[in-house]
């Protein structure tokens, strides 16, 4: 592989954690948003890029660096958000699938809980570096916690009362022990004497901002002293498509995570679609401001070239089909791009498996092949066969496959559509034919909604 040593790549951390520990808001918090106000039901329910220049990394860890300690050599830090909630298990493994190193983030007054174990075995399994954020400090006690707004974690701390500073020791003694009961050593990172080996404890508050600034310089610190050799620097492109979207004014687009590598305009780009494989070529490459969110609109800036680690929003004509959730590849001849093809197509036709031979079943449309992996999953899991499964909007055809269960399995007349438009042909066709569609902008509400049906069809 082609490998550029005076070329430094910017790692990737990925965020992960039980459901409302507070990744985004830790991440709000830094980027000075407020992405997780604007979140249906309040829960991340996709995986988010943003990206930290060098400059912010080094102005937002001023406060605990006063001895200048923490030298910042690496060009920037891509951050991964990852859901917390059950439903999303395949998108935190594709999170940490990405990352160099990971932040777990614990609810200092819950402790473990289960999805704080899974992204342990996760992060074990892949052996990948991390460190805790054992957030919410401010919650020990909403009326006594003094705050000390963005400040590092021992300048606030000695500045709580007694009480505070027993209470908070307590709970961190107790996180400890729960930790070691998954197999891990941990401490508070500032008495780590080998964070090699012993995971490192950051208390942080996202809301107030205490102990953030001790969160970003330590995760400098280790992705510069853990990320050697190869990792540290640029290879072959390696991308990831997040989402497809249409914008106005540049048509349907595409968000990547580009992992590795660089990319040009011009570019010849192969992708997984719904009819076969994507090649196009790179119309446009666009990022959202820095310490923005990719996932949100904003105003972007153009680029002629752009490398990892970045999120890039990618124009180019042909992208209607894509989809969101599967790889993406740069082909530099008509041999790769060949290949590539193939290699583009296996994201989605490992999902095949997921559909009934007896032609009997649901029918499940979603907007990426995270979220339909997710229903698959919770359907297999629920023994509701499938019948078939589509992405991107619902049509009237779609309707009409479904109809196919009226006379085959009439309680399976059923389509599941999670974070899809429904089209108004559609949604006639289906009152007309009398196929049930349950459409949903929160996994857990379509599995309810559909618990409910089979509950009443069996009755
Ligand atoms: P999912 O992405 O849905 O898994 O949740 P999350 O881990 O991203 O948590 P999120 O940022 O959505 O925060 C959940 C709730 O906890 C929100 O109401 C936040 O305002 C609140 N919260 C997060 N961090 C803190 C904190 O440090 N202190 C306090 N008091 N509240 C917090
Ligand atoms: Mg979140
Ligand atoms: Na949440």
């Amino acid at each position: 592989a082609s490998q550029d040593k005076s070329d430094l790549r910017s790692p990737i951390c990925c965020i992960l954690g039980h459901v409302d520990t507070g990744k985004t808001k830790l991440l709000d918090k830094i980027r000075q948003t407020s992405v997780q106000e604007g979140e249906a039901g309040g829960i991340t329910q996709q995986i988010g890029a943003t990206f930290f220049p060098k400059e912010a990394l080094i102005e937002k860890t001023e406060v605990v660096n006063k001895d200048g300690s923490v030298d910042v050599k690496i060009p920037g830090l891509l951050i991964i958000d990852t859901p917390g909630h059950e439903s999303f298990t395949n998108l935190r493994s594709r999170g940490s699938s990405l990352c160099n190193i990971a932040i777990l983030v614990i609810d200092i007054t819950h402790g473990l809980e289960p999805q704080t174990i899974e992204s342990i075995n996760m992060l074990k399994m892949r052996k990948t570096p991390f460190i805790v954020a054992l957030n919410k400090i401010d919650k020990l006690d909403v009326t006594e916690w003094k705050v000390n707004k963005d400040t590092g974690f021992r300048d606030t701390l000695a500045q709580q009362s007694k009480r505070m500073q027993r209470m908070f020791e307590d709970r961190l003694q107790h996180v400890k022990m729960l930790l070691m009961e998954q197999g891990l050593n941990s401490e508070v990172y500032d008495k780590n004497p080998n964070p090699g080996r012993i995971v490192s404890i950051v208390p942080t508050s996202a809301v107030t901002g205490e102990g953030v600034p001790d969160l970003l310089a330590l995760l400098v610190k280790l992705t510069q002293e853990r990320m050697t050799g190869s990792l540290m620097y640029i290879s072959e492109p390696e991308a990831t498509i997040l989402e497809v979207k249409v914008i106005e004014g540049l048509g349907t687009t595409i968000d990547i995570v580009l992992v590795n590598g660089f990319l040009k305009e011009g570019d010849t780009i192969v992708l997984c679609g719904m009819n076969g494989p994507i090649v196009t070529n790179v119309r446009a490459l666009l990022t959202p401001q820095p310490m923005r969110e990719l996932r949100i609109k904003s105003a972007y800036v153009h680029h002629k070239q752009v490398k990892a680690a970045l999120g890039v929003k990618i124009s180019a004509p042909g992208l209607e089909k894509a989809i969101a959730g599967a790889r993406m590849f740069v082909a530099n001849n008509a041999d790769e791009e060949e290949y590539y093809k193939d290699l583009a197509m296996d994201d989605l036709t490992s999902l095949d498996k997921f559909v009934q031979k007896s032609g009997r079943g649901v029918y499940v449309q979603a907007s990426t092949l995270g979220s339909l992996e997710a229903l698959l999953v919770f359907l297999k899991d629920m023994k509701i066969p499938v019948f078939e499964f589509g992405l991107g909007p619902v049509y009237k055809s779609a309707v009409i496959r479904s109809s196919l269960m009226l006379d085959r399995a009439p309680e399976y007349a059923v389509m599941l559509c999670f974070d899809v438009p429904v089209t108004f042909e559609a949604e006639e066709q289906a009152k007309r034919d009398g196929v049930k569609i349950f459409s949903a902008m929160i996994i857990y509400h379509l599995f309810d909604a559909f618990k409910k049906h089979m509950e009443e069809v069996t009755e």
